[in-house]
């Protein structure tokens, strides 16, 4: 019965670690999904890093939809194990089983800390963390991301940086999309 306590005191301790370090585990809200696949505008065979990337839903969103090489990055062992599972059902499925493996997409879901991904291959990245965690990755994005590379952050704005759209719904969440 002890490893039960220490598990549970593993996937905590983890979680609470990642709330103070970048944001405690929210969900984007289902009906914003489209939207934040409107702004990242992701086209087939182009790298999507989501940071903070949850229990996995906006990045197997993404795969589905776009059929891009997403990243999910997570800091929370409970989080990345949900969307560790949420990637395996998601490849089990007959429509990604039987559909060309070029328009599918891929999905990876790394346990990381969004400081310390390399980003330079990125052609898009979605975050949803604190508005203090976003200016805290401004230098390594100004650092890391290539030319034309699309930012697309939930809620808040990325301090210092002039969004190209600002997509602003009566009753839900602000979605900001930057162009490096
Ligand atoms: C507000 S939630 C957003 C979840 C998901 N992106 C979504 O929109 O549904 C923030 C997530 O980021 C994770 N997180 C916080 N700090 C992080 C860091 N430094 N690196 C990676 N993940 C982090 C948290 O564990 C949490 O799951």
């Amino acid at each position: 019965m002890l490893w039960l306590y220490a598990v549970v005191f593993i996937l905590l301790a983890s979680a609470a670690y990642a709330a103070v370090h970048g944001a405690p585990w929210v969900p984007t809200r289902r009906r914003d999904v489209a939207r934040v696949l409107r702004l990242l505008d992701a086209k087939p065979g182009q790298t999507v890093y989501e940071l903070g990337c949850g229990d996995g839903r906006v990045s197997v969103a993404i795969a589905r939809q776009t059929c891009a090489k997403v990243v999910g990055v997570e800091l929370s062992l409970a989080q990345w194990l949900a969307a560790s599972i949420r990637g395996v059902v998601y490849r089990a499925t007959p429509s990604y089983k039987e559909g060309d493996s070029a328009a599918r997409g891929s999905l990876r879901f790394c346990l990381a800390d969004a400081f310390s991904v390399d980003l330079s291959g990125a052609d898009a990245v979605y975050l949803f963390l604190m508005p203090e965690t976003y200016a805290k990755l401004r230098p390594k994005f100004e650092r890391e991301l290539k030319p034309g590379a699309v930012v697309v952050s939930y809620v808040w704005p990325i301090p210092g940086w002039t969004p190209a759209e600002r997509d602003h719904r009566e009753g839900t969440e602000d979605l900001y999309r930057y162009v490096r």
